[in-house]
């Protein structure tokens, strides 16, 4: 994995292609590198690879770090060290159903258009973007409540559950699934753990009351898979729904989930 010293636009923590991060080596040092690694026998050289970041909704990014690579490998290739694969990692954004088709268009067209007709297999790591918007996050509303300026609403599920807007401040859509008539306000969206960097949402114009369910949308990527039991919260269920059929497919943890591997001590 080289690292092609890219810019995205995105928060700094899912930018993973500049040459400060902590990701992939420079492109010169794998030059020597790949020199060095072409007369071991042991080792088969058989391509290169980068990933510049994550939620990125532009295409040029992509299309210039391909462009890296294939002038590296061109350079490799005179120098008699051929490599058949270019993999441009994953990091598209989470796509709404109307922006989809478009991007993703505008994507591989611009990918192939760098491409040309060259012969090498390329690779595509697609993650957030293919299963982002396939998933919600359900959460019930405990109370609502005002301090200060501010008014709240505190929620089942927490940082805990859905790290991403308390990690990298992620904004994700939150709507009401259940209808009620209270006055719309201003609502900070927070969870039940310990922490005021613990919120879902801020400065949503909703109408909440205590018992809405609200919905956290397009959270099918990066939600359970960072889902931790911190402050001793019991990981959610994770229900699919196929064929208007719900399917629990991971039960609520339990007391006894979240102990098991703990021992005393005498
Ligand atoms: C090497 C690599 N490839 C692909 C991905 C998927 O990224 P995304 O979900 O943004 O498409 C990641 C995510 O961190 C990654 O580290």
């Amino acid at each position: 994995r080289v690292n092609p010293d890219i810019n995205v636009q995105t928060h700094p923590y899912i930018a993973t292609g500049l040459k400060n991060d902590k990701f992939g080596i420079d492109i010169n040092d794998a030059h020597k590198m790949f020199h060095f690694a072409k007369d071991l026998k042991n080792i088969n050289l058989v391509g290169i690879a980068c990933h510049i970041g994550s939620l990125i909704y532009d295409v040029l990014p992509f299309k210039q770090s391909l462009k890296i690579l294939l002038t590296f490998l061109d350079k490799l290739k005179v120098e008699n060290i051929h490599l058949s694969q270019i993999d441009i990692g994953g990091g598209l954004g989470v796509l709404n159903t109307d922006a989809c088709q478009e991007t993703i268009q505008n994507f591989s067209e611009s990918i192939s258009s760098e491409f040309g007709d060259r012969t090498e297999q390329i690779i595509l790591e697609p993650g957030r973007s293919i299963i982002g918007n396939a998933g919600l996050l359900l959460m019930k509303v405990e109370h609502t409540k005002r301090n200060g300026d501010k008014n709240f609403a505190i929620v089942d599920a927490g940082m805990n559950d859905y790290i991403r807007p308390a990690l990298y401040q992620s904004e994700m859509k939150i709507e009401s699934v259940t209808s009620n008539s209270c006055e719309k306000k201003i609502y900070e969206i927070v969870g039940p753990v310990c922490e005021s960097g613990d919120f879902l949402g801020k400065n949503r114009l909703m109408s909440i009351k205590s018992g809405d369910i609200l919905c956290l949308i397009d959270a099918g990527a990066y939600g359970f898979a960072m889902a931790s039991n911190y402050n001793s919260r019991y990981r959610p269920p994770e229900i699919i729904i196929s064929n208007q059929q719900l399917i629990m497919v991971r039960k609520r943890e339990s007391f006894e989930d979240i102990t098991r591997n703990e021992s005393l001590i005498n």
